[in-house]
């Protein structure tokens, strides 16, 4: 089938209690990963690109890339998505060029403007036939490689949402609950230590999620930054010639949760690029003598499978939802 929008997906995880992962991609082995995963397990996905993937595969590559996964697995619903578009510009691109989602992330910038840019984009996508995806409040962490410091980042105000949305028309509202980008996603000051030493992450907000899903009932709601650390894979990075120190995610029981609640839509990146570094870190320190990419590689792709078919099973519960 052609690529499809995220409507209809949605629709039926909010009312199966399910969410379907939006995984990042980046390059072709990425899409490979994630795309055997999802026609193994039969789910229903999300491949989306955020501006620096389209800057260094070039856009064009990654819209063949995903039309390739189309062609080979043709029963899957598939939804192209821009992630954090910075602006209608960079929006109207891609609804121009193949994607059938945008995500407009004004969150850094005041209410009217975030209404009034949201709106435009919603405007545009509809004529377009292309669903928006908009943000409510400021997540910690790194995005297109802008920190937000955690002092920075601010939950989602619920008394906004519905004036937001009803303003705006966009179709799916990303929120601010504690979760937060890239692989260090709590301050070790925030967290506890359990008896191996690891870092346990303060629980996110639900109170907020609930709130939000009072107001706006049947609407779909998006978590980003919900990566889980695997700390096997930071483990095997440390263990061989990584250094990655007090990386921490948000537990996947929390996710879980919040996949049986409001939330429709999942965003997980860093824990494939832990996979796909684990993987060709270990692949290259037990093969010194290997350069061939194909045989490293191999190795990388083949965990960004296994960390894909794990959330869709044991994190989303959307398996089986096509
Ligand atoms: O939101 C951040 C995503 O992980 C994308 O990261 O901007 O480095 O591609 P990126
Ligand atoms: P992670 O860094 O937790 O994987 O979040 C990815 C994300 O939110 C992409 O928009
Ligand atoms: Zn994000």
């Amino acid at each position: 089938m052609p690529l499809v929008t995220s409507k209809e997906m949605f629709k039926k995880a909010y009312d199966g209690g399910y969410a379907i992962g939006a995984f990042n991609i980046n390059n072709m082995e990425i899409v490979q990963g994630i795309t055997e995963a999802a026609h193994e397990l039969q789910s229903p996905v999300i491949l989306q690109a955020s501006q620096g993937a389209r800057k260094y595969a070039n856009s064009v590559y990654l819209v063949k890339l995903v039309e390739a996964a189309l062609e080979l697995y043709p029963e899957l619903p598939i939804v192209l998505h821009l992630d954090h578009g910075a602006d209608f510009k960079v929006c109207k691109d891609c609804i121009d060029n193949g994607f059938t989602s945008v995500m407009i992330d004004y969150s850094g910038h005041s209410f009217e403007e975030n209404v009034e840019e949201s709106r435009r984009v919603a405007e545009y996508a509809h004529e377009h036939g292309v669903v928006v995806e908009a943000e409510l409040g400021t997540l910690a962490g790194i995005e297109d490689e802008v920190k937000v410091e955690h002092g920075a980042a601010s939950y989602t105000d619920p008394d906004q949402v519905e004036e937001f949305v009803k303003r705006t028309c966009v179709d799916s509202l990303a929120i601010a609950i504690g979760t937060s980008h890239g692989a260090y996603k709590f301050k070790p000051e925030q967290c506890t230590r359990n008896e191996k030493g690891i870092l346990v992450p303060p629980p996110l907000r639900f109170d907020i999620l609930e709130e939000v899903s009072r107001r706006l009932p049947g609407f779909p709601i998006v978590l980003h930054g919900s990566s889980s650390v695997p700390q096997e894979f930071v483990k095997i990075i440390n263990e061989n010639g990584g250094a990655l120190k007090d990386a921490v995610g948000v537990p996947e029981e929390q996710l879980r949760q919040a996949a049986r609640l409001s939330v429709c839509k999942i965003n997980i990146d860093s824990d494939l690029r832990l996979g796909l570094t684990a993987g060709i870190r270990q692949h290259l320190a037990e093969h010194p003598d290997h350069f061939d990419p194909r045989q490293y590689i191999t190795d990388g792709r083949t965990n960004v499978k296994a960390v894909v078919a794990h959330k869709i099973v044991e994190v989303l519960g959307s398996d089986h939802k096509i």
